[in-house]
C-alpha cells in the first residue's frame, strides 16, 4: 500500500495556462452579462414591436386547366410587403420561405435573401408566379370544376420568416414570424377578394 498525501499542492502552482482559461472565462461571462442587460434595457426603453410580413396585393392573371390532360396552369402575381412599424428600430428579415398552395399542393415556393428594414418602413417583395402546368389529382380537379362553377378560386400563401430587430450595436435574437393566408381570385377578372393578412410571431 501506497501512502497518498491528504492534500495536493499541484493546484497552488500557479499554471498558466490554467489561470488564463478561468480569466478569459471569466470575461466571456461577463461580457455575456452585460449584452444581456443591454439588450434588455433597449427592449425596456424602445418596447419594439415584432416585424413582419403581410401580403399587400395579388392578382389572378391567367388561369388554365386542361380536363384531358388533368393540369393546370396558373399565372399569378403576389406582392409580400415587410413591415417595420417601429419608429426608433430597425429590423431585419431571413429565411424567408412562403409557399402557394392549391388543394394542399406546393405550387410556387417564394424566397428572398436577407434584407434590412430601416425604422418606420417597409420593403417590398413583387413575385411573379408562373407555373408549368400541374398534374391534379382527381380532388383537385374537382375543386378546380367547383371553382369555374362558383366564379372564384382559392388558394393559400403559406410559410415562415426569420426577423429581429435592431437599435446601434444592440440586436434581438432571431424571431420566427409566421404567414397563413387564403388568396382567393375571381376568375373573370382575377381580382383579389380577400384582406390584407398579415404574419404571426408566436
Ligand atoms: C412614420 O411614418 C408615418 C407615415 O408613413 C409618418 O407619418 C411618421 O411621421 C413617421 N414617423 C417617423 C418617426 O419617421
Ligand atoms: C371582378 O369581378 C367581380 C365579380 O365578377 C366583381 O365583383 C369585381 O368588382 C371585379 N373587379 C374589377 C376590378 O373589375
Amino acid at each position: 500500500m501506497t501512502k497518498r498525501p491528504l492534500t495536493s499542492n499541484y493546484g497552488q502552482r500557479s499554471n498558466p495556462v490554467v489561470w488564463t482559461v478561468a480569466i478569459v472565462c471569466t470575461i466571456i461571462a461577463i461580457a455575456v452579462i452585460i449584452s444581456g442587460i443591454a439588450v434588455f434595457s433597449v427592449y425596456m426603453i424602445y418596447r419594439p414591436k415584432m416585424p413582419y410580413l403581410v401580403v399587400a396585393a395579388a392578382h389572378l392573371n391567367n388561369l388554365g386547366y386542361d380536363n384531358q390532360f388533368q393540369t393546370m396552369d396558373v399565372d399569378m402575381s403576389v406582392t409580400v410587403l415587410a413591415e417595420n412599424t417601429n419608429s426608433k428600430v430597425d429590423a431585419s428579415f431571413s429565411d424567408v420561405a412562403l409557399s402557394v398552395r392549391f388543394h394542399r399542393m406546393d405550387i410556387a415556393r417564394l424566397q428572398a435573401w436577407p434584407f434590412q428594414v430601416e425604422r418606420n418602413s417597409s420593403r417590398m417583395l413583387d413575385y411573379p408566379v408562373r407555373s408549368t402546368p400541374i398534374p391534379l389529382d382527381s380532388g383537385a380537379m374537382n375543386e378546380v370544376a367547383l371553382a369555374s362553377n362558383r366564379g372564384v378560386i382559392n388558394f393559400g400563401i403559406y410559410g415562415k420568416a426569420r426577423t429581429r430587430w435592431r437599435v446601434g450595436i444592440f440586436r434581438s435574437v432571431k424571431f420566427w414570424t409566421h404567414l397563413s393566408c387564403r388568396l382567393q381570385f375571381f376568375i373573370d377578372n382575377g381580382t383579389a377578394t380577400g384582406r390584407d393578412c398579415s404574419s404571426k410571431t408566436l
